[in-house]
């Protein structure tokens, strides 16, 4: 596949690009809790965008989606009121621009398999693995988590006010492991992906998450506010992981019902993590799987991020003996991620998938994902 990009690349702009191979992510639990100062457990996937790049000796830089067939030249002295993923890039520029980083112009392609809007972070690939280009295009000696930070940075200038999950695990990312970031410190560890007799399957409901970005800046903002309430009364409080679940039922009264309930879901899900991280430790994938389960419940009835046709494929998976299944990333659509028995992974994710037409009438896409490494040049 890499090949094509990098023909296509070399027609187009007849020039020798670099080119990288950026992953998007899972999410393996820990969700809705990055931006909560908790632990998350993410892992880079075969799925990802190619990216070719190469400087231009023109005044404008020309990119180039190959999977969208779409121009955009980028005049880096106009960067306002870009639209689609060109947004982003022009985002990433004038983020260098405000950090007095150079930017001389360039050309890129970029494409690849990573679905769409579908909860496996297509956005924070694609930023991070322009930054990555950019920043050995132009020397600006960023470490990897710099590169995060600054992914993170681009989509807060965008409109959502992410966590740094996405961003560190397309960074950070390594075959057969998951990254347990420490989202207080922004430092990870290693646990390898022992799933024993199981593997992650992916279902994309192929919802489109529209209301993402509106109720995600709200929960977070809600999670902020019990934060500050909270650390009034109890001084000892610094952040999320410090709470809990008698400090908010002590306090219930000082908010709505539904903060209730969204800070009780981070709290049980910040135990759900520790839970999960000791079971994968000790190859207790079955308990792993019910963790799972709790934590979709959780972000469905308490966090409220779920939607019917995530919990319709939820259900569908438990009907078929899968032994954890939940939504994945910020919610509102995208895919579940499955943990199912190797022997017949393929065929329970297809019988899921056709009951799921029948249910809603939408055609659901299943995509095995392997754990691979982060985000790296491969030519
Ligand atoms: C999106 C955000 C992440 C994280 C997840 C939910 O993917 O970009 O920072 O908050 O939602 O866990």
């Amino acid at each position: 596949m890499i090949n094509t990009y990098i023909r296509n690349f070399q027609s187009k702009f007849n020039a020798t690009p670099h080119t990288y191979r950026i992953p998007g992510r899972i999410n393996l639990i820990g969700e809705h809790i990055d931006y909560n100062a908790g632990w998350v457990l993410p892992a880079a996937v075969d799925k990802s965008i190619y990216l070719s790049i190469a400087p231009s000796q023109e005044e404008h830089s020309h990119i180039y989606a190959q999977d969208f067939e779409q121009a955009l030249e980028l005049d880096h002295s106009q960067l306002q009121n870009h639209k689609g993923w060109g947004k982003y890039i022009a985002a990433i520029l004038q983020i260098a621009q405000a950090k007095q980083l150079t930017v001389q112009p360039f050309n890129a392609l970029f494409g690849g398999d990573l679905p769409i809007g579908s909860g496996m972070s297509s956005s924070a690939a694609l930023c991070c693995g322009f930054i990555q280009a950019l920043n050995d295009l132009n020397q600006w000696n960023l470490s990897k988590r710099e590169i995060a930070k600054m992914g993170q940075a681009t989509e807060h200038q965008v409109g959502i006010k992410c966590g740094l999950m996405d961003q560190y695990a397309v960074m950070f990312g390594q075959k057969d492991q998951f990254v347990l970031l420490d989202c207080l410190t922004e430092t990870h560890e290693y646990v390898p992906a022992n799933l024993g007799d199981y593997q992650l399957v992916l279902i994309n409901s192929n919802v489109k998450h529209e209301l993402l970005d509106s109720e995600y800046n709200n929960r977070r903002e809600a999670c902020e506010n019990t934060l500050a309430t909270l650390q009034q009364k109890y001084p000892q409080v610094q952040s999320f992981r410090d709470i809990t679940k008698s400090m908010i039922l002590e306090n219930e009264d000082k908010f709505p019902q539904s903060q209730v309930l969204n800070s009780l879901f981070v709290v049980k899900e910040i135990e759900r993590i520790q839970a999960a991280v000791q079971a994968l430790k000790e190859g207790k994938v079955e308990e792993l799987g019910q963790l799972l389960y709790d934590t979709h419940l959780g972000l469905s009835v308490e966090y409220r991020v779920s939607c019917d046709e995530l919990d319709c494929l939820v259900e569908l998976a438990k009907g078929q003996g899968v032994i954890g299944a939940r939504m994945m990333g910020g919610g509102f659509g995208g895919c579940t991620l499955n943990l199912i028995h190797k022997d017949q992974a393929m065929e329970t994710a297809e019988t899921i998938a056709q009951a799921y037409q029948k249910e809603t009438n939408i055609e659901a896409d299943i995509i095995a994902v392997k754990i691979a490494q982060g985000t790296h040049k491969v030519e």
